[in-house]
């Protein structure tokens, strides 16, 4: 089967392409490899890829209606879609609000638009974010819960992304399952994420940032069980007679101290961090823990890998990759 991928070049989307290339599928990649993080990092998770005779990637906007129609025109066999590309980041947001409207918003549109006109899709799985759960207090977060109060621009892209995806199933029949990932960790990982960041600077010698004075917890899913939750899900479209829009949770099911997964850095690392205690930051929430059951029930979904084992997987490949002596 041929499967679209959009953002192979990012974290998420390079894992999700091994997997399917591993298991035979055709993968078309797309990715506009953009300057947000190290550019030279998704030139490597593609020279991987690249590597796999089944995978091509195209270098095109996924709002770039022209070329994404195009691409779709030349590949009337795409069967399945994973679109994780997008303006990732909760922080960067509050920076550059536009990045997000443009990949999150309008580029999801275009794909849909394109998706729509396609025959023989059987399923169309792209990525939401545990942002949406926004100022909830209820924990576990519940995919039944209100998630009307995003408190960044992220987060209010995302709950678009699941608004838009329904309103194109009820119009279309369009068969759409949204994913809320749950803060993703491991080997490849991205640069602006706290396993890398920390890690960078612990090496440098130099303090790391930890926000709320250390007080928060985070739902922390390493990457092995992000991509089977994927797969898992891709292969189970919507049942017919049932809802064409759907969202699940995506992530570990246990909310961990941020002071326990830098403790396992460092013991990874083998080296104590600096820490520079700061206040809260504008847009991030405090806790984040996913409520699992239905990803369980729908999908199989079971995540296998607790901090202790997913930390040290991703210092070792840090280490290996930048050719850091521990
Ligand atoms: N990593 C996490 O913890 C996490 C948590 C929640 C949600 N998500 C979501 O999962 C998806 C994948 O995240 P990731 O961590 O792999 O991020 P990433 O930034 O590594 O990957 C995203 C990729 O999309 C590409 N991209 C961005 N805008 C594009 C555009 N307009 N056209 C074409 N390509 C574009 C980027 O170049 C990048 O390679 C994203 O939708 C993100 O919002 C991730």
């Amino acid at each position: 089967m041929t499967v679209l991928v959009t953002g192979a070049a990012g974290f998420i989307g390079f894992h999700t392409s091994l997997a399917l290339l591993a298991r035979g599928e055709t993968v078309v990649g797309i990715d506009n490899v953009n300057d947000y993080y190290d550019v030279s990092l998704k030139r490597a998770r593609l020279a991987r890829l690249g590597e796999h005779g089944g995978f091509s990637c195209h270098e095109i906007d996924i709002a770039d209606r022209e070329a994404v129609f195009a691409l779709f025109a030349a590949h009337p066999d795409i069967r399945g879609i994973v679109h994780l590309a997008a303006q990732a980041g909760v922080r960067y947001s509050l920076i550059n609000p536009y990045a997000y409207t443009h990949s999150n918003v309008e580029g999801h549109l275009v794909l849909l638009e394109a998706a729509r006109k396609l025959e023989g899709l059987k399923h169309f799985v792209y990525a939401s974010s545990s942002s949406v759960y926004g100022t909830n207090t209820k924990l576990p977060f519940s995919i039944d819960d209100r998630v009307d109060t995003p408190i960044s621009i992220y987060a209010a892209t995302k709950k678009s992304m699941e608004m838009i995806s329904h309103a194109y199933s009820h119009l279309y029949g369009l068969p759409l399952t949204g994913l809320r990932f749950f803060t993703v960790y491991g080997p490849w990982g991205r640069p602006d994420m706290a396993a890398f960041l920390f890690a960078r600077k612990i090496l440098a010698g130099e303090a790391i940032p930890v926000f709320n004075q250390g007080d928060m917890r985070r739902d922390f899913t390493y990457i092995d069980d992000i991509v089977a939750g994927v797969i898992g899900c891709l292969d189970h479209p919507p049942a017919d007679g049932g809802p064409k829009a759907r969202v699940y949770n995506i992530g570990n099911n246990r909310s961990e101290r941020l002071m326990d997964y830098i403790a396992e850095i460092e013991k990874a690392l083998g080296r104590k961090a600096t820490i520079d205690f700061q206040p809260m930051q504008p847009g991030d929430v405090k806790e984040t823990y996913a409520d699992i059951a239905a990803t369980t029930r729908d999908f199989g979904f079971v995540p296998r890998t607790p901090i202790g084992e997913g930390v040290p997987r991703f210092v070792d490949w840090y280490c290996d990759h930048y050719g850091v002596k521990r």
